[in-house]
């Protein structure tokens, strides 16, 4: 069994790694509370995209735990670790605007919540490289300037 953590798993990045992922044939535990319904409202609501996942996904399995709650992550770590192959970080509160306006939330989601992971990372599966969403404010407009053409699949 080989397993990708896939936090955030229900939002725009977290979405599009879990079908890559269990595309190449990982065993995709997501984890994702839906705290975007509660940070945006209603309209926020990654529900919708749990359901097409798992229903594309034969291979996701979906985990409702808030990444600030060590305890409840720790469950997971603790019962597969050496078979976590690799933890892909994407949960998290993205708007700069609303971390202004609730820096302690903010902060606790962004900044706790990595440390959780990345202590439970250190502590049950230390080989498994961790990847870390980070933030567009860091890279800025880079990408675009990459010498990047992209093509079919095939090549064409
Ligand atoms: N979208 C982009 O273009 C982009 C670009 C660069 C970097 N990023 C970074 O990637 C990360 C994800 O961005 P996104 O656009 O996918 O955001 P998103 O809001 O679409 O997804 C985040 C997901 O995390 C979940 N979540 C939030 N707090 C949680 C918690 N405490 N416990 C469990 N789940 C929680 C939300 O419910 C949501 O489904 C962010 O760190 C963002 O800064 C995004």
């Amino acid at each position: 069994m080989s397993i990708a953590i896939i936090t955030g798993s229900n939002g725009l990045v977290g979405a599009e790694a879990t079908n890559f992922f269990c595309d190449k044939g990982f065993d995709v535990f997501g984890i994702d509370n839906n705290l975007r319904n509660f940070f945006f409202g209603r309209d926020g609501s990654t529900i919708w995209i749990k359901k097409k996942l798992k229903k594309r996904n034969k291979k996701y399995k979906h985990f409702k735990i808030d990444i600030r709650n060590y305890a409840g992550l720790e469950k997971i770590f603790k019962k597969y670790n050496k078979n976590i192959s690799i933890i892909i970080h994407c949960a998290a509160q993205p708007s700069h605007d609303y971390g202004k306006q609730y820096p302690f939330l903010d902060f606790h989601v962004n900044a706790t919540g990595t440390l959780n992971l990345l202590e439970l990372t250190k502590k049950f599966c230390p080989v498994a490289p961790f990847i870390f969403m980070s933030t567009n404010k860091v890279y800025g407009d880079n990408p675009n300037n990459l010498k990047i053409i992209e093509k079919k699949k095939d090549g064409n």
